[in-house]
């Protein structure tokens, strides 16, 4: 911002009373234009109908998830990261060589203005979820992972069947993970890859007998893709 229009703004007092405006109207703007997709607390309800019926993941616990910048400029650019949309069975019809996506079904995600994007990112970040949902301190990021990580990923132990990491190749029945460095943290990701479905109920990512040694690579492996693996 310009000096003097910052002097100026102080002066006339607006810069404070923006700024606590702003605070004040991120979780405004989570219950009138995002409640309606997402759960913005806990859902009683973890039957699978609710799961496959939810018109967005659930955001109850986005301040363990997300790294605050990706918000700000997603929220703002919304690219697309689950392939075939939610829930990925209602976007998908038969290709020539197997399932597609039917585009057609998907819709474009709402775009937020900068102020806007900024103030629902501190509101989400606010919002933790329930006590010990993410094991923190587990994922040793000084670590780093061994070479044969992406094997893991994209052979050993299956997760490319649901998952893509770029370069149009992968699975479409879960989330690209082709920006996860810039979005996840890695806790998170290391929480998620051993127990999803402690984190998501019901969601139909396997739970694996996986070995810390895996489960720490995995983590690191994933932790720094940042859209360039597919290029
Ligand atoms: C019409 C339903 C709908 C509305 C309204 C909506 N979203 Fe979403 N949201 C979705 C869907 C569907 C996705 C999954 C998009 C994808 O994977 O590409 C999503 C994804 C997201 C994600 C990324 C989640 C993740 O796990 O990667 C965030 C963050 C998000 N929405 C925030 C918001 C905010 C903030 C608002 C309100 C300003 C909002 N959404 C309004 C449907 C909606
Ligand atoms: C049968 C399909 C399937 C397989 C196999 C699978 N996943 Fe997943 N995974 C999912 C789904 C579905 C989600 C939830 C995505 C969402 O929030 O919509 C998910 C979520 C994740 C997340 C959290 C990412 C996010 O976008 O919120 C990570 C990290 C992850 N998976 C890693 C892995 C790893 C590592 C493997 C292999 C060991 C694997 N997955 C195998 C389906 C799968």
């Amino acid at each position: 911002m310009k000096a003097y229009l910052l002097a100026a703004m102080v002066s006339a007092g607006f810069l404070a009373s923006s700024l606590t405006a702003s605070a004040a109207d991120g979780s405004a703007i989570l219950q009138s234009q995002c409640a309606s997709c997402h759960a913005l607390t806990q859902p009683e309800n973890t039957s699978l109908d609710r799961l496959w019926e939810r018109k967005g993941p659930d955001l109850y616990y986005a301040g363990v998830k997300f790294n605050k910048p990706w918000l700000v400029e997603w929220l703002q650019d919304p690219v697309r990261i689950r392939p075939a949309g939610e829930f990925y069975r209602k976007h998908i019809k038969k290709g020539d060589k197997g399932d597609v996506v039917d585009e057609s079904t998907l819709t474009v995600h709402p775009k937020l203005a900068q102020a806007d994007a900024e103030a629902a990112a501190d509101a989400l970040m606010a919002l933790k979820g329930p006590e010990g949902l993410i094991e923190t301190g587990k994922y040793d990021a000084d670590k780093k992972p061994s070479p044969m990580a992406k094997m893991l990923f994209t052979k050993l132990r299956g997760c490319y069947a649901c998952h893509s990491i770029g370069g149009g190749k992968g699975g479409l029945s879960g989330s690209s993970l082709e920006t996860a460095g810039d979005r996840l943290q890695p806790d998170f990701i290391y929480s998620y890859i051993k127990d999803p479905q402690k984190i998501d109920k019901g969601i139909w990512m396997p739970k694996l007998k996986i070995s810390e040694q895996d489960l720490q690579n995995l983590t690191g492996y994933i932790a720094q893709l940042k859209g360039k693996e597919g290029k």
